[in-house]
Formats: C-alpha cells, sequence, structure tokens
C-alpha cells in the first residue's frame, strides 16, 4: 500500500508535466480520482452524494468445491467465490479522455468496501485476502472478486442418513447498515447459479449439489439480507456396503445359526453379537451425539443388535431347558439310573444269551452259586421297579425334550417373523421417501 502511494506520488512528481486533457497513464485518471494522495473520505463513507441515496450491492455466490461436511459439529466447508458490484458516485470518468481506458484496478483499502459479513460463518480464520484488488469502471460500479474458503454451521437433519439430503444458508448480510442505506440483491439467477457451481465444482466427495436458491429478504433487525440455500445430497453407497449391509447380513447369519445344533451355536451368536457392536461404535464416530429425533440408522443399529441379543438369550433359555429336561430323571436318580443302566444291560444280555452269565460264574469264587442266586434274588425287586421307573424317566424327559424343541422352533418363527417385518417396516420409513422424491 505505502509503496504504491509512494510510486504514485513520485510518478506524479516526475511525470507531472504530462498533458491531462488526453492522458493514457493510470496516474493521470487516479489524479482525475482523487486517489493519487490517501482519501480518507473515499475510504471511510458511503459513495453517495446525496445520503439518502441507498447503495444496491448486488451479490453473486458460487460453490465452488465441496471440502468437508461435518455431522458431528455440524459444520461445512467450502470453497466459494463472491462476487459484489456497486456504484461509486466519487469513482466516474469520461473513459474518451483518457485514452478510452474504461476499467482500473486498484487494491480495496482505497475505497469504500460494504461490510457484508456470513452470519453462518464458523472458519476460525477468514479465508480471504485481506487486502484484495478491486475494478473500477468508468461509469462508477466497483467490482469485487473473492474467492474463501468458508466453514459455516449448519444444522443437519440426520434423521434419513445415509439417504439424507441437507439444506444449508449462507446469509450474506451488512452488519452496521441499514436496508434503506446499504440494500443487497441478486446478481445471476438461480438456476445459471446452480449450473455454474455444478460446472465449477473442483471436489464434492461424498456430495452432491442438487440445487442452489437465493432470497432477499429483510432481517428483524431492518438489515438488508441474501440468503443462499443450499441443498447437498449425499452419496449413501459407502454407507450401504459399510454398515447397513453387514448388519443385515449379520442378521441373517444369525437366523441361519438356528440350524447349528450344541454348543457351538451360542459361541457363534455371541461372535455376531461382538461384529454387530463393532459396527456401532463405528457409528458412534459418524453421528452427532445432540440429536433431537434420533436417526433411522441409529434405530436399525440398536434394533438389530437387539435382536441379535434376544437371540443370544433364546438360545440360552433353550440349552437351560434342554439340559433341565434331560437332567429331570438324571439329578434326582442319577447313581441309581447309572446302575440300573447297567444292571439293564446285564438283564438285556442275560436274557439275549446266557453269555454273561456264563463267563460270570467262573469269576466268582467256587460254591458262590448261593450267593450269586441272593444277588440275583436281590437284584429282582431292583430290576423290575427301576426298570419302569427308568422307562418312566426316559418317556418323560423324551416328551420334555421334544416339547422343548417346539418351544424353540416356535420362538424361531416368532423370532423369523419379527426380523423380517421389523426389517421390511424400518426399510420402507427409510429409503421409501428418498426413492419417491426422486
Ligand atoms: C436527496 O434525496 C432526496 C430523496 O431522494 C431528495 O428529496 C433531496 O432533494 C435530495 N437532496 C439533494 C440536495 O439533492
Amino acid at each position: 500500500m505505502a509503496a504504491l502511494r509512494t510510486l504514485i506520488v513520485l510518478a506524479i512528481a516526475a511525470g507531472c508535466s504530462c498533458s491531462w486533457s488526453s492522458d493514457c497513464s493510470y496516474f493521470g485518471l487516479m489524479n482525475h480520482l482523487n486517489l493519487a494522495t490517501s482519501n480518507k473520505v473515499l475510504e471511510i463513507v458511503r459513495p453517495v452524494k446525496n445520503w439518502t441515496t441507498t447503495t444496491l450491492v448486488q451479490l453473486g455466490m458460487i460453490l465452488d468445491a465441496i471440502l468437508e461436511v461435518d455431522e458431528k459439529l455440524q459444520t461445512v466447508t467450502n470453497h466459494i467465490w463472491i462476487k459484489m458490484y456497486w456504484i461509486n458516485e466519487f469513482l466516474t470518468w469520461n473513459s474518451s479522455e483518457f485514452c478510452g481506458m474504461d476499467i482500473l484496478t486498484i487494491p480495496s483499502s482505497m475505497i469504500w468496501i460494504p461490510d457484508i459479513i456470513i452470519q453462518e460463518d464458523a472458519s476460525d480464520n477468514r479465508g480471504s485476502q485481506d487486502d484484495a484488488l478491486v475494478s473500477v469502471l468508468s461509469s462508477g460500479l466497483v467490482r469485487v472478486n473473492t474467492r474463501l474458503q468458508l466453514t459455516y454451521a449448519c444444522k443437519f437433519d440426520l434423521y434419513r442418513f445415509p439417504f439424507d439430503t441437507q439444506t444449508c444458508n449462507i446469509t450474506f448480510s451488512s452488519v452496521n447498515y441499514d436496508e434503506n442505506l446499504v440494500k443487497l440483491g441478486k446478481l445471476t439467477n438461480d438456476t445459471i447459479l446452480t449450473e455454474v457451481s455444478d460446472q465449477k465444482m473442483l471436489t464434492d466427495g461424498e456430495w452432491k449439489l442438487v440445487n442452489i436458491e437465493s432470497i432477499i429478504s429483510t432481517s428483524v433487525t431492518l438489515k438488508s439480507k441474501l440468503v443462499y440455500r443450499i441443498s447437498l445430497q449425499r452419496k449413501p453407497f459407502l454407507y450401504i456396503i459399510n454398515l447397513i449391509l453387514p448388519l443385515l447380513f449379520l442378521l441373517v447369519l444369525d437366523l441361519a445359526s438356528f440350524f447349528i445344533s450344541g454348543g457351538e451355536k451360542l459361541g457363534f451368536k455371541m461372535t455376531i453379537l461382538l461384529s454387530i457392536f463393532v459396527l456401532l461404535l463405528i457409528l458412534k464416530d459418524i453421528l452427532p451425539s445432540t440429536e433431537d429425533t434420533l436417526p433411522l440408522m441409529a434405530i436399525y443399529c440398536v434394533l438389530v443388535f437387539t435382536l441379535v441379543w434376544i437371540s443370544v438369550l433364546e438360545t440360552m433359555l433353550i440349552s437351560f431347558l434342554k439340559n433341565l429336561a434331560c437332567s429331570v430323571g438324571e439329578e434326582t436318580h442319577s447313581s441309581k439310573i447309572f446302575k440300573v443302566k447297567t444292571q439293564q444291560e446285564e438283564s438285556a444280555g442275560a436274557a439275549g444269551s446266557a453269555k454273561p452269565e456264563g463267563s460270570n460264574p467262573p469269576m466268582d469264587p467256587p460254591g458262590g452259586r448261593g450267593l450269586l442266586k441272593l444277588i440275583l434274588d436281590k437284584q429282582k425287586p431292583a430290576q423290575n421297579n427301576p426298570e419302569r421307573q427308568t422307562n418312566d424317566v426316559g418317556k418323560f424327559s423324551c416328551s420334555r425334550l421334544r416339547l422343548v424343541k417346539i418351544f424353540d422352533s416356535v420362538l424361531f418363527v416368532l423370532y423369523f417373523t419379527t426380523v423380517v417385518f421389523s426389517q421390511i417396516f424400518i426399510f420402507t420409513l427409510w429409503i421409501f421417501p428418498v426413492i419417491q422424491n426422486q
């Protein structure tokens, strides 16, 4: 700045002998516009001759890149181009007097600039260059072009995540000038704006620009404001293959594990439960905890988790019931049954062939026939009664086991229907409106 000014002063001092009538140098024009020396009034005062004149600031914004969308912090980072046009009534000249020169580019600090800010701005540093150049046309029209990295707050609606469309506002307004002094206007119409933004888009990541719409209104504090309403649609594919499909497949695996028999079933189901827990952890990193309405994705995860959890509990219950059914006789008469079983085998052997009996006596001490008879006699009542008992216990436990198996099947059918209907329900709630919109 200072360098430029000394340069200008030097140039004027050096070349003052030039004729003013047809000056082709910038310095001549600067001198004509009272910009050659520091002109405080031009820098600080709204450039109108009659203060009641409203300065119309025409503003255009082009979305250049969608750099980041942070669901947790609820901010969006974009690159944007901002164009602002307004009339400076003091910076006019007749271009024929200056070799047809009709545009002059000067540092923006030399003249008055409207104090337009973005209300949603959450950038830690202002990404724009602080001493940008502005172009002044001979008619007095001043043009500003800036490109800046803008991080702005946006309230997300994550109910349909990842099939969601977010609408964010970027509001431009003057900080200090009321609407009757500085008024904002649109530079381009919305369809052109969206098209240009779409074409100029450098990177959009997982988002697709659907629409940009601009609205001019007046704030409650009587400031003119221009609101850009940006609609962004998420490309859900990554989340489908990363979260939704695995959950669905794990649920199917859980259903299929019904056909596994034995103790492996419980271990398998526990593994599924743990896998779902890992997916829940991933989700925790994506979704914000400050949601009023819980996103369907979270509901879905919790639903699948609960379903598998219930199925683990069911497996535990069934295995407990099976144990109970089998041990109803065994617990109370376990020792007896053991004996009885051996006796049964013995008696069966005795009935089938006399071999065991034949093989037994030689092992007995000689002359032990009486003892054997005694033992057999002792066994007879024990044989008769416990045999009936064991048969009863066998039938009892068998029928119980069958009951348990039927119970298991009924529970499985109930579980299966619950799973199918809950999945259908949640997917209609989730995806149907999205399909309908398209
Ligand atoms: C300033 O503008 C107002 C309203 O347009 C008008 O009534 C008034 O005469 C103007 N004053 C001058 C000095 O031009």
